[in-house]
């Protein structure tokens, strides 16, 4: 696709799914059922993006949404320590912010234009994840409609971003594990929650044997079919 840059996401095989890594001006799902690595990979990004361009990153800052409270700044050190960043700086240049729910936050986005227009060296926003406050403030099918539209309208306010400074979005989402998963729709595997009209990449990720983890992507017709297995090991993200 033109014009569009890649972070690396620290697995070649990984990184070779998805065509080179993360790409600009595009928005990336996640998705996936506990522990199946959406966080890890979210602070593995949150590092590589500040890596400069001849070294997979794009010598950028990230934007970190966190809904769950489940980032750790010890993580973001040890994961920019192994691929030869200074822990400081690269703390420094993630912009750490705790969505207590979902008002909060849709605000949040609604101001980081602003934080862009200021600091244009934010080449990554991550919302992880972006379902959670939804699902537990509108539960239900009676509630559906309207979680549906509060959530649509959020996520095409992060597509408008990504593709009006050239950065890379990455969402998370909770999705139950199902034996057919792989192999049925997994758009209505997921508990009454579905968010594939939204336009962009959705990465599929599942558990595998210990630390090691199946990525595989759903319906990008430009992207290769197939699985990869990557790995979650004390150094981060690795093949
Ligand atoms: P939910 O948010 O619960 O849906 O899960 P998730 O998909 O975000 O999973 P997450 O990325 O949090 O965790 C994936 C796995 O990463 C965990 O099961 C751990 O095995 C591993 N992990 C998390 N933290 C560390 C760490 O500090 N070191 C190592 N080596 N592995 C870790
Ligand atoms: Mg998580």
């Amino acid at each position: 696709r033109i014009n569009t840059k890649k972070i690396t996401t620290g697995s070649q095989a990984l990184d070779g799914l998805l065509g080179g890594g993360i790409e600009t001006r595009t928005m990336t799902e996640l998705f996936g059922e506990f522990g199946s690595g959406k966080t890890q990979l979210c602070h593995q990004l949150s590092v590589n993006v500040q890596l400069p361009l001849e070294k997979g990153g794009l010598g950028g800052k990230a934007v970190y949404i966190d809904t769950e409270g489940t980032f750790r700044w010890e993580r973001i050190e040890a994961m920019s320590k192994a691929i030869g960043l200074e822990p400081d700086s690269a703390m420094n240049n993630i912009y750490y912010m705790r969505a207590i729910n979902s008002d909060h936050q849709m605000a949040i986005v609604d101001d980081l234009q602003e934080l862009i227009s200021k600091d244009p060296a934010i080449k990554l926003i991550i919302v992880d994840s972006v379902t959670s406050h939804f699902r537990a403030e509108f539960p239900g099918r009676e509630n559906l409609a309207v979680r549906q539209q509060k959530l649509n309208k959020h996520l095409h306010q992060l597509v408008r971003l990504a593709e009006m400074y050239d950065l890379a979005v990455i969402i998370t989402n909770q999705v139950m594990a199902r034996p057919d998963m792989f192999y049925g729709d997994p758009t209505v595997a997921v508990g009454g929650h579905t968010l594939y009209h939204v336009p962009g990449i959705r990465v599929q990720l599942k558990k595998s044997r210990g630390n090691k983890r199946i990525a595989r992507i759903v319906d990008a017709p430009h992207l290769p079919e197939g699985e990869v297995v990557f790995a979650i090991t004390e150094e981060g993200v690795r093949d």
